[in-house]
């Protein structure tokens, strides 16, 4: 999902709003919600800003940690910037980023497992680093400091050659070409290139770039000699608006989606650092599960919740969610503005039946005729496998509407006593992000009504994608 800036402080307490902020991404996945929530900060806010970040999976927290600390730590900022782009996304680093990470961030790390290192291996235990003006505490198991410590080694052994096969292995697997086929059929010809560039090389660099230098093993990702972590489809575009990204220049080289991302990261990184530099920032980072996480905040209430997808049914659920959550949340009293933000990324599909498919498959439904005036009709289709469908389908998905599948669902899922149970109420009005941010937002045959329907169909998104924002009774 892309990137959200969780505060919108403008739309809600105001740019110069007076108070404190506290925020809680509470299943954070990557860093992407924080650097766009910082780098949003108004420049006249002048108080302070907590950021307590919480996932499940010590793969995700630790990479966080370590790209956090890089940020908190190189002082030279360009040097920064370059260094969190290539550890978060490239599969081989330079030798210089390697540096930073064993000189400035290993010893941090080894500091903590030397003290602690005859505690019990379930133990939680706590460090606090300070930088002037901001700090960063990490709270984890014992045993998690350890592994830590593993994600800025490389495995014994593990060549560049071996590193690459090894994540080639996944992304250009000959068992999904057919997956991979259906998605660069959705890309325009130049942007096929660029996807099948970054699935061969995991370079995330603009297109003429120099890649003789990235010759390590990026080690927040290889924590063995035959293991890629990721999905085959993982991809840096995935976590950006794609609009503004889009909007990116790529000097002369004006279709490079890629390069295109990877100046759009230098500013935004750029803006990150700058408003950590000025802002009285701390960052609180947890690895536990969701549900346990109200033991681990002392009485801490916060401005924003954001629990990423969780709400959907097959990860915690509405319910579980709304109960875990809302006690966290400032009531309206303290600030009128505090918001849950949750996400369903699931919930239509789950809920979209056989009839509902079926009603739409006739040649005279008002979806066909809709996805006719972007798809130009190109002949029958020879076989039910043709990829003419393949495209109209997916197509067919972007121009429904689905606000009376998801009614259906708050129905089934019985989101009110959910919501009276937790003392949470559902926020008719967003003032974090719209209900439906992936839909076509323009008409068929309105200016840039095309560009908007090409740029979603090879984005990946579906259009289903629904928002719902709660505040505290
Ligand atoms: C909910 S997942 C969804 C990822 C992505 N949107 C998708 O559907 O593929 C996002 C993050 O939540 C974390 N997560 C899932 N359940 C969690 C829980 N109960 N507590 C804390 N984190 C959780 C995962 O580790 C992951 O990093």
């Amino acid at each position: 999902m892309p990137a959200i800036d969780i505060l919108q402080l403008g739309s809600n307490e105001g740019e110069d709003y007076a108070g404190n902020l506290r925020v809680l991404l509470a299943a954070s996945g990557d860093l992407r919600n924080v650097v766009q929530t910082v780098a949003r900060v108004p420049s006249n806010y002048n108080h302070s800003l907590e950021i307590t970040i919480n996932d499940r999976d010590l793969d995700i927290v630790a990479r966080n940690i370590i790209l956090l600390l890089i940020a908190l730590v190189v002082e030279d900022t360009n040097e920064a910037i370059d260094c969190v782009i290539h550890i978060w996304y490239s599969a081989l680093v330079r030798e210089s980023d390697m540096d930073i990470l064993q000189s400035r961030i290993r010893p941090l790390i080894e500091d903590v497992c030397q003290k602690v290192k005859d505690k019990a291996s379930k133990r939680l235990l706590a460090k606090t680093w300070t930088f002037g003006q901001r700090s960063l505490r990490v709270v984890l198991e014992k045993s998690s400091w350890d592994r830590l410590l593993s994600f800025v080694n490389n495995p014994p052994g593990l060549t560049a050659e071996q590193a690459h096969k090894v994540r080639a292995a996944t992304t250009m697997a000959e068992s999904r070409r057919d997956y991979r086929d259906r998605q660069t059929y959705c890309l325009s010809p130049l942007r096929r290139i660029a996807l099948t560039k970054f699935r061969q090389d995991g370079l995330l660099l603009p297109f003429g770039f120099p890649r003789h230098e990235f010759q390590i093993p990026n080690p927040t990702f290889f924590h063995t000699a035959d293991t890629w972590p990721l999905k085959d489809n993982a991809d840096p575009l995935g976590g950006w608006s794609s609009e503004d990204v889009a909007a990116t220049s790529s000097g002369p080289a004006t279709a490079d989606i890629n390069g295109k991302l990877f100046y759009y990261l230098r500013t935004l990184l750029r803006s990150f650092l700058d408003r950590l530099s000025s802002l009285n920032v701390s960052f609180k980072m947890f690895q536990v599960d969701a549900s346990s996480l109200p033991g681990h905040l002392d009485s801490d209430t916060f401005s924003r919740i954001e629990v990423s997808n969780i709400s959907d049914a097959g990860w915690l659920g509405i319910h579980r969610t709304l109960y875990y959550m809302m006690p966290l949340l400032q009531t309206p009293p303290e600030n009128p503005h505090a918001t849950l933000i949750t996400l369903f990324m699931n919930a239509v599909d789950e809920t979209l039946t056989e009839d509902d498919m079926r009603r739409d498959l006739t040649a005279n439904s008002q979806n066909t005729k809709r996805v006719f005036k972007y798809l130009p009709k190109s002949g029958n289709p020879r076989s039910p496998y043709d990829p003419i469908l393949i495209k109209f389908n997916l197509g067919r998905d972007l121009v429904r509407t689905y606000d009376h599948i998801f009614d259906r669902y708050f129905k089934k899922f019985k989101f009110r006593e959910a919501a009276d149970f937790a003392g949470a109420a559902v926020k008719e009005k967003h003032t974090i992000i719209d209900k439906w941010p992936y839909r076509l937002k323009l008409r068929p045959g309105q200016p840039g009504a095309q560009v908007e329907f090409d740029r979603l169909m090879s984005e990946g998104l579906s259009g289903k994608e629904r928002y719902m924002e709660w505040k505290k009774l």
